[in-house]
């Protein structure tokens, strides 16, 4: 990763003033909002899906647990741990609950009328804040995680120091996120691909290449996956630890709060 001057943050290859990120993150998904499920699904051909699934499996969501999905978009993280959490026996447990956080209202809107969130009406709690600076007490939530989230974020340092005071002792950090593949060959085919297609696919069918663009460069710029983990344990978090996906695509990064 480049190294950030001062005061400013990376916006895709560019370094912004830092008191500007976060409008211009904002931006990108007011307008993507729209088509921000069907273009998840182009761009990785479903395979999104798949590292969700094992980011679920990994959480093992049971009843009575409460998980906090920051930068949760549309709420699929949410969704789908509430799903897990109804399968397993209640014994005596109450029903899971789950807060999505986003920045973006309009994502969370167009996240309301998913017919997989309707049955989980009360269940799911949608708030609209910044990850880096949460509108809640600490020491409450049994899980938090951060799909595709904070490469997105002004600070992120800021943003973990977060997660850490808003789990409870005992609690789980979960991160899935954009990472960079560990076999040179593959980087190659991956480049072509991300910089080439998904800035087309974002112009013919979300008619906005510019924010697919973004995206694609803003991946690139995100910490290799032992950088991360560093920053990680800074916030406080003990057994950090991650999990390359599709040859590291992506990785899940984990943390507890001992
Ligand atoms: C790529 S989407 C990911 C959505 C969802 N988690 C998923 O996995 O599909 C990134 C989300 O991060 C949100 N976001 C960006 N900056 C944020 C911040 N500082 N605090 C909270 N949410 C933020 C955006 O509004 C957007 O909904």
């Amino acid at each position: 990763m480049m190294d950030q001057p001062q005061n400013t943050a990376s916006f895709g290859f560019s370094d912004v003033p830092a008191p500007e990120k976060e409008g211009m993150v904002r931006a990108v998904f007011d307008s993507v909002a729209e088509n921000y499920d069907l273009m998840n699904d182009l761009m990785s051909g479903g395979v999104h899906r798949i590292w969700k699934s094992v980011l679920l499996d990994r959480l093992n969501p049971q009843p009575g647990q409460a998980l906090l999905d920051v930068a949760g978009g549309t709420g699929d993280i949410a969704i789908g741990f509430l799903q897990r959490a109804a399968e397993r026996p209640e014994r005596g447990r109450e029903a899971a609950r789950a807060m999505v956080c986003d920045i973006n209202h309009a994502m969370m809107v167009a996240g309301i009328s998913r017919k997989d969130a309707q049955k989980f009406g009360c269940q799911i709690t949608r708030i609209c804040g910044n990850a880096e600076e949460l509108p809640l007490p600490e020491n409450i939530v049994d899980a938090y995680t951060i799909g595709f989230g904070i490469r997105n974020v002004t600070h992120m340092d800021r943003a973990l120091e977060e997660a850490y005071r808003v789990l409870k002792r005992g609690g789980r950090f979960v991160c899935l996120e954009f990472s960079h593949p560990v076999i040179e060959t593959m980087q190659k085919i991956y480049d072509s691909y991300s910089f080439n297609v998904i800035p087309r696919l974002g112009e013919v069918v979300a008619k906005d290449r510019a924010s697919y663009q973004y995206l694609v460069e803003s991946i690139r710029r995100f910490p290799k996956q032992d950088a991360f983990a560093t920053r990680i344990s800074a916030a406080g978090f003990s057994r950090v630890s991650y999990e390359n996906l599709s040859g590291g695509i992506a990785a899940l990064h984990y943390g507890w709060k001992l």
